[in-house]
């Protein structure tokens, strides 16, 4: 981007694809992060003199306009945080989105409405998408990617779109990209990595990276009971992805063969039932040891003891990168866990990198400040594709 305001971009409309995927509560965004992280990218187009057309998805609509998922929320937190306003197209390629930037005036700012809501988008035929990106690309001279939560998509706007125009990064995305470089690149050791989260699946990619990489992988939420399966120890209730077992089982043999330390929980929170977390009801856990799980419970959070036993396997890092939750941290009884993981962030002099969209919502939803860590990554999938190694289209497409 620097190379683009160099030139000057006064008068030009400028397209911003960012990751305005924010977490919502029905209209209420319950966490702002991500809309904050581009201010910067928007900051300096808009003083620069540009006409900025912001554009993003939200959730997972269905290719067809959804007014749960409409980006009108976002939009108008961005006008709050910028102290401008903020013109909003109730669609994207039609006449409202034309006229919302033949509107602007330079230094003015339009988003317009969920990219999503168009099959384009998100489609599997390049023709399809290529013929969306064409649309987008009537509504703009210059292209800045700055989305980085979904540079892991082959979509339209992140994929084909920079093709047809000048296209740049954003501040957004070279932080993020000079970041996770650091995890990549010459780690700093001991280099310790916490996953969370529901699915082991989804972080079967990173964990075969990191069995290369880290010095200790220290395992909570949903994902550990697939894990605690794997080594014979039933888990009642509890999240369990049968189908996944073998591949616990051979990244287990692999961390012993090559000196990886693979930390899994000795004690958890079990319940019969899934808390209320619209009440927030008083859940009543009982703690047990991860090898006594009762047959009709279900492991909720990670235990006292293997909250001081992570907090220590943390103590002595260099470099922590944390992905995912360590339990149902958006209940109060089930949020221990995940606390204590990013307070032992917090205490550690380490390099600290916390990624996923979810850690990064739940350190800020339990009251942390984001700038006692080293870095609160805007990207979930992104970031541990990136760590995988993976080539992202959306940077793919900006190098080019
Ligand atoms: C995310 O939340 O990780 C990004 O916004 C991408 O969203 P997606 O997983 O729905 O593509």
């Amino acid at each position: 981007i620097d190379a683009l305001l160099a030139q000057g971009v006064d008068g030009k409309r400028v397209f911003v694809r960012a990751d305005l995927n924010v977490p919502l509560d029905g209209t209420t965004i319950t966490d702002d992060g991500r809309i904050r992280a581009v201010l910067p990218t928007i900051k300096a187009l808009t003083e620069a003199g540009a006409k900025v057309v912001v554009a993003s998805h939200l959730g997972r609509p269905k290719g067809a306009p959804d007014p749960a998922f409409s980006l009108r929320p976002a939009a108008a937190r961005l006008a709050e945080l910028l102290g401008a306003s903020v013109a909003f197209a109730a669609d994207t390629i039609g006449s409202e989105a034309h006229d919302a930037v033949n509107g602007l005036e330079a230094g003015g700012v339009a988003v317009i409405e969920n990219l999503r809501f168009n099959p384009g988008e998100t489609s599997k035929d390049d023709a399809a998408r290529a013929e969306f990106a064409s649309r987008l690309a009537a509504l703009a001279d210059v292209y800045v990617g700055d989305g980085f939560g979904a540079v892991h998509r082959k979509h339209a706007s992140v994929f084909d779109l920079p093709k047809l125009l000048p296209a740049y990064a954003g501040h957004l995305i070279a932080t993020e990209v000079g970041v996770l470089k650091k995890l990549t690149d010459d780690v700093k050791r001991p280099y310790v990595v916490v996953l969370g989260g529901a699915k082991v699946s989804d972080k079967l990619g990173v964990i075969d990276h990191l069995l290369e990489k880290a010095d200790r992988i220290l395992v909570g939420g949903g994902m550990a009971y697939t894990f605690l399966k794997a080594k014979g120890h039933e888990v009642g209730i509890s999240l369990l992805q049968e189908d996944q077992i073998p591949a616990c089982l051979e990244y287990l043999a692999r961390a012993e063969k090559r000196g990886v330390e693979f930390v899994l929980p000795v004690d958890v929170l079990v319940s019969a039932d899934f808390p209320d977390l619209k009440t927030k009801a008083p859940a009543n856990p009982d703690t047990v040891a991860s090898d006594a799980i009762p047959a009709d419970k279900e492991g909720l959070d990670i235990g006292p003891k293997t909250r001081e036993l992570y907090a220590a396997k943390l103590a002595d890092a260099a470099t922590v990168f944390w992905n995912g939750p360590m339990g149902v941290f958006e209940h109060p009884d089930y949020a221990n866990g995940t606390k204590a993981v990013a307070q032992a962030l917090v205490d550690s002099p380490a390099f600290t990198v916390v990624g996923g969209g979810d850690s990064a919502a739940a350190v800020r939803i339990l009251g942390f400040d984001e700038n006692a860590f080293g870095h609160i990554s805007t990207g979930g999938g992104a970031s541990l594709e990136y760590l995988e190694g993976k080539t992202l289209p959306g940077l793919a497409a900006l190098e080019d």
